[in-house]
């Protein structure tokens, strides 16, 4: 096995399923939802103005079911908002199958949607005199795959409107997953990225004197079926958690195997009814617009 190995996210397709399939397996998708429904439409109520259109900036937003329920959430509590919203992602196999989730779903008629096929980093090259302002920017789980998040975070937080809200979300250096990619992330991946976690996001915007709260999602993710040699569903799932493309095949048996030890550590996992549950956590960042 030649290291570095290469990295899912260069095979959309194997990315969108190794994505799916650890949604099915991590309790993260709750955890966001819970968030938004108890915490969301107090922090966004300074920047909502009934009766007006709020612009939303979305980045990284996957297949699309995160945001339905993110503006489900913000849409029971202000009713008259109608929304002026861009969706950034640089997969295309990620921007089709949320249209086509929109295509099936109703209730979202107060949403007008526009597609942009970047990265976010390519987003703020083209965008370095932009002038339209942001109610909201959301980065959920977005921003582990940019080198330097720092100087970019303080260019999202220039796009915000007055009251408006940058939020980012991430796992924090603490949970077991994160362990994985402290121990693993350097040594085997090609991608030319590094992996952010939420610690790294506060830290920056501290010593900028930024101004931001902060809300923990605690949740698990069920890694049961990595351990049964050539499962396809678990073949997926360690793709996700360890972004490697094909990591059933391009790994040799140690580094599986110290993945796999990693996994069922205590101090990372926790045995409940047989299954084995990777502990996750997630930060969210709520910022302020920049000082
Ligand atoms: C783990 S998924 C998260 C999807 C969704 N936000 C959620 O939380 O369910 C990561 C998303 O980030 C996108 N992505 C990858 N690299 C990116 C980059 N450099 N800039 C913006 N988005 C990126 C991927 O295409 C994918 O849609």
């Amino acid at each position: 096995m030649a290291f570095p190995l290469p990295c899912v996210y260069s095979d959309g397709s194997r990315y969108l399923k190794a994505y799916e399939y650890f949604h099915k397996c991590s309790g993260e998708h709750q955890g966001m939802v819970d968030f938004f429904n108890n915490h969301l439409p107090d922090i966004m109520s300074s920047a909502i103005n009934d009766n007006s259109v709020q612009n939303v900036l979305g980045f990284g937003c996957g297949s699309g079911p995160l945001d339905l329920e993110m503006f489900s959430a913000i849409h029971r509590m202000y009713p008259k908002v109608t929304v002026d919203y861009e969706v950034v992602d640089p997969t295309v196999q990620f921007i089709n199958q949320y249209k086509d989730l929109l295509s099936k779903t109703s209730g979202f008629d107060y949403i007008k949607w526009n597609w942009t096929q970047l990265t976010v980093q390519e987003f703020e090259k083209e965008n370095k005199e932009r002038t339209k302002k942001a109610d909201m920017i959301h980065l959920f789980q977005s921003l582990y795959y940019v080198k330097e998040p720092g100087p970019l975070v303080n260019f999202l937080q220039s796009l915000l409107s007055k009251n408006g809200k940058l939020l980012i979300s991430l796992i924090s250096g603490n949970c077991g997953w994160a362990q994985l990619e402290k121990k693993y992330f350097k040594e085997i991946s090609d991608w030319d990225a590094c992996c952010s976690f939420s610690d790294d996001i506060r830290r920056y915007l501290d010593a900028n004197g930024q101004r931001y709260q902060t809300y923990v999602v605690p949740c698990q993710i069920d890694v049961t079926e990595c351990f049964i040699e050539g499962d396809e569903n678990g073949g997926l799932l360690l793709d996700f958690l360890t972004e490697v493309l094909n990591f059933d095949q391009t790994a040799t048996p140690e580094l599986r195997a110290g993945v796999l030890e990693l996994f069922r550590d205590s101090k990372n996992s926790v045995e409940s009814n047989g299954r084995i549950m990777l502990g996750s956590e997630y930060e969210v960042i709520a910022v302020d617009q920049l000082i």
